[in-house]
């Protein structure tokens, strides 16, 4: 049994297959905490539905961009001190991590013990909206990528990845859905390996690493 906690700022679609995939007994874990920056977000009404401690940690607005990051970060360590969770779940948290947040989950085996989704195959479409970005685009394929958290944005080893074909997709509606689709099923899915550590790292030259399960 993991301890996790799950940072989200939004509707909380993947916080519910996470917490379904626990319940079901599929997924090893407690999720001894919800943590979002948005005090009205959906996801922490949702957690408090199931019974789970939420965590909501306010953003100085008024103070300058590293100064507020570092504040915050600061408060959400405090926050989770006694909780001791082992993974951090990231499960659309619209909050850059500084390295002194990603530091303090450091493996110290070369990776951090904090893990992402993103909307897209990375390295393609970094950022926000890539449902929307891949749309756009024109790309026959997109997908959805897991992957450990770095100190850059959505750069972090792979952990999984999963394509799907959009070339019929007349809305990026169409390809959210298809893509929420895939990200409930292959979150829970990587965690059972990610969680218990059950992987290893594989260099590809250029300290480029793939996270390969064992
Ligand atoms: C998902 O598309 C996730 O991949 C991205 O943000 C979105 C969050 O959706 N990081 P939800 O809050 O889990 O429904």
């Amino acid at each position: 049994m993991t301890p996790i906690a799950l940072f989200a700022s939004g509707r909380g679609s993947n916080f519910t297959a996470v917490y379904d995939a626990i319940k079901n007994g599929t997924l090893k874990a407690e999720i001894v905490a919800v943590v979002s920056d948005c005090e009205d977000a959906p996801v922490l009404e949702k957690a408090r539905s199931f019974g789970l401690k939420t965590v909501f940690v306010p953003v100085e607005r008024d103070r300058p961009v590293i100064e507020r990051r570092r504040m915050h970060e600061e408060k959400i360590l405090t926050s989770l001190q006694l909780l001791r969770p082992h993974f951090i779940v990231l499960a659309g948290y619209m909050r850059v991590l500084s390295s002194f947040f990603i530091d303090a989950y450091a493996s110290g085996k070369g990776y951090s013990r904090i893990v992402n989704i993103h909307p897209s195959l990375l390295p393609s479409f970094p950022g926000v909206k890539s449902y929307a970005q891949a749309h756009r685009y024109g790309v026959k394929w997109t997908g959805v990528t897991v992957h450990f958290v770095e100190n850059a944005i959505d750069s972090g080893p792979i952990c999984a990845q999963e394509g799907f074909s959009i070339a019929d997709c007349k809305t990026v509606a169409e390809v959210e859905s298809r893509g929420l689709a895939v990200e409930h099923r292959l979150y829970p899915e990587t965690l059972k390996w990610i969680l218990p550590e059950n992987f290893k790292l594989v260099d590809r030259s250029g300290g480029r690493f793939c996270v390969c399960p064992n």
